[in-house]
């Protein structure tokens, strides 16, 4: 009987394999997009090197990591050595670089805590953020590229937590919610978790690509063609992912003693990184550690109100995913 059971559940949330694939399909930036974003990455380019011809352009975030959905603004990092500039005054002088007619609403905001220059270009119609030296966010870009190439469907479930989190407005570290950055983390961990995993943890793995950043060592295996189809002795579907991540975070992470790592593929302990008290602005009431700035705890933004709001956004969340027969208008309404 009880494997009759279990087999009539597996069956009931197969069946949300097809809506929430169709999400995820309809996320997915269309080709034109990826050309524009090009395009104007090639026209910053030139703007940029007649003053410094030995500045880089990097593009990360999501639209480099393979997590953006459609219409997503665009995320640059100038790299350059002028030793004698600081940040402000280098943001300033880029500002008035690209302040050329093809370019509008080109701003300094020196003095945010990450220091930019944001623009939008009529041409393509994006909008873009640039900042200076941030080069340890252009290998997290990475490394999260990497591992979106290893199984299908860590991109499906993190389009679809995305979504979620944007949905019901709990993708804005400004109100003490998470980042994009944090929530993609969060799913890598999760299919790290699996058994059988469905994703490996490639910082734990021989090294093939290494750099050194802000005095950071980044080292891990990026050949990730090599891995073939490693999670294949995994046969979890998106729809059992999706309600099992929810479920995770509603009823068995330990908030109080566990922070999740996706360098170590495993869950370590608070005590561990001494992140058991507030320190500052640091509250630590979820933590989320960064793959290379290990002392940097993605949860940081979360305070002791939002904690709360976000607790129940994933209670919801589960609720409805094991209750709901058609779980996907509720899941996503709006906020
Ligand atoms: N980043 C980081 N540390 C953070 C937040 C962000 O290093 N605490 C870097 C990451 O490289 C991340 C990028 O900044 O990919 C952009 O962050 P975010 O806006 O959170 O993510 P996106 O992937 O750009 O998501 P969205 O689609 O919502 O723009
Ligand atoms: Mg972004």
């Amino acid at each position: 009987r009880m494997y009759k059971r279990q087999l009539v559940c597996r069956r009931d949330i197969d069946v949300l394999n097809v809506p929430f694939l169709a999400i995820y399909e309809s996320l997915i930036p269309p080709e034109e997009e990826k050309q524009k974003q090009k395009q104007l990455m090639a026209l910053l380019e030139r703007l940029v090197s007649k003053e410094w011809p030995a500045a880089k352009l990097y593009l990360y975030g999501s639209c480099a990591n393979s997590f953006g959905v459609s219409k997503s603004d665009i995320d640059v990092c100038l790299a350059i050595e002028e030793a004698d500039m600081d940040k402000a005054k280098i943001i300033m002088k880029l500002a008035d670089i690209l302040q050329s007619d093809n370019l509008q609403n080109v701003q300094a905001l020196t003095r945010a805590r990450v220091p930019i220059v944001k623009l939008m270009d009529p041409v393509t119609g994006i909008s873009c953020d640039i900042c200076i030296n941030n080069l340890l966010a252009v290998v997290n870009t990475k490394l999260l590229r990497d591992y979106a190439l290893i199984d299908p469907r860590l991109r499906q479930l993190a389009f679809i937590i995305k979504h979620w989190a944007k949905s019901r407005r709990v993708n804005e570290t400004y109100h003490g919610t998470l980042s994009s950055y944090a929530y993609v983390l969060m799913c890598i961990h999760y299919l790290q978790m699996r058994r059988p995993a469905i994703l490996p943890c490639l910082q734990e793995m021989e090294t093939t690509y290494s750099v050194t950043v802000d005095d950071i060592n980044c080292a891990f295996f990026d050949k990730v063609e090599k891995l073939g189809d490693f999670g294949r002795q995994n046969k979890e579907t998106i729809a059992q992912l999706v309600r099992g991540f929810f479920h995770y975070w509603a009823y068995c992470h330990d908030y109080a003693n566990s922070v999740i790592s996706v360098r170590t593929g495993s869950i370590i302990s608070k005590r561990e990184k001494d992140w058991t008290r507030r320190i500052g602005n640091d509250r630590h009431l979820i933590c989320i550690e960064d793959p290379f700035e290990t002392s940097h705890d993605l949860g940081r933004v979360v305070d002791k109100y939002s904690i709360k709001v976000l607790r129940e956004e994933f209670e919801r969340a589960a609720e409805i995913m094991q209750n709901d027969p058609n779980p996907c208008i509720k899941l996503f309404e709006p906020y």
